[in-house]
């Protein structure tokens, strides 16, 4: 059996020149827990070229989304740039990775912080009612250069507290905090600067990050991650892994070309 399912492009989204996300088709046997990663990319020349993507929808959706940088002469991202409904797309069999819940120990709060298309596999997270039930308060925190960049801020901020199912959930539980480094913005500067001043939590009203309740997930560009967990590591956090359950999570945002 293949390695991979072929799926369709259902629609496609472009938010500025440097992202896009889309969504495609779900094969019924693909089985994959909210935060994980896949492969996923395109046969080209006949043998297929691919990334590890987050996958950005919920595991009990019917379709997958995937949110991806455009990098002009990246040999992947070049092609998938230009994707149309309808197109066909290799999605990876087997999914795996980190930021899972279940890699955490219990704790009061979940932070989830993320910069960029670091942002993917926490749209899978927030819309998984487990999240709810495991954590008190789920804060979301998305960094950008710029204010175009913050994707999704509607579904976050105005469909989910909606939703059916979600709705209470997330309305109840759910804070989102998006800030930006390189034009004004109601909240401005690096994610890292923000939780060293303790001003993210002063401006949501919640005390300081602390291990005794608060448990992260991290995911983002390689500087942010060491930087992050430098910090947390100061601060008594201990990762966890697949192996063992700890009091943060890291993955890269994969897809730099
Ligand atoms: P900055 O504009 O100060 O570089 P990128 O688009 O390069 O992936 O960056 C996304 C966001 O992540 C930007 O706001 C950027 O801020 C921020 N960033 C870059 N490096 C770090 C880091 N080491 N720690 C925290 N945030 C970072």
């Amino acid at each position: 059996m293949s390695a991979f399912n072929e799926e369709q492009v259902l629609s496609v989204r472009h938010w500025t020149d440097r992202l896009f996300s889309f969504t495609t088709t779900r094969d019924t046997a693909f089985r994959f827990q909210n935060g994980h990663f896949t492969m996923l990319g395109l046969k080209v020349d006949g043998k297929p070229l691919l990334r590890a993507y987050s996958v950005a929808s919920a595991n009990h959706e019917e379709h997958l989304e995937f949110f991806s940088i455009k990098v002009p002469d990246g040999p992947l991202t070049s092609r998938l740039q230009h994707l149309q409904p309808g197109d066909k797309l290799l999605i990876g069999r087997k999914p795996t990775g980190t930021l899972l819940i279940d890699y955490l120990n219990p704790g009061k709060n979940l932070w989830l912080l993320a910069t960029g298309t670091g942002l993917a596999p926490f749209l899978s997270v927030i819309r998984d009612p487990a999240t709810y039930e495991r954590f008190e308060k789920v804060i979301l925190v998305h960094g950008c250069r710029e204010v175009a960049e913050l994707a999704y801020q509607d579904l976050i901020s105005k469909e989910l507290p909606q939703d059916e199912f979600l709705g209470e959930f997330v309305s109840k539980q759910l804070l989102y905090y998006p800030t930006v480094t390189r034009e004004p913005f109601r909240n401005q500067g690096r994610i890292t600067d923000l939780l060293e001043q303790g001003k993210i939590e002063a401006d949501l009203g919640l005390p300081k990050l602390d291990v005794a309740n608060d448990r992260v997930m991290i995911c983002g560009s390689p500087g942010m991650l060491k930087d992050l967990k430098t910090m947390l590591e100061t601060r008594g956090f201990v990762e966890g892994s697949t192996q063992t359950p700890g009091h943060f999570v890291i993955e890269r945002a994969f897809v730099e070309q």
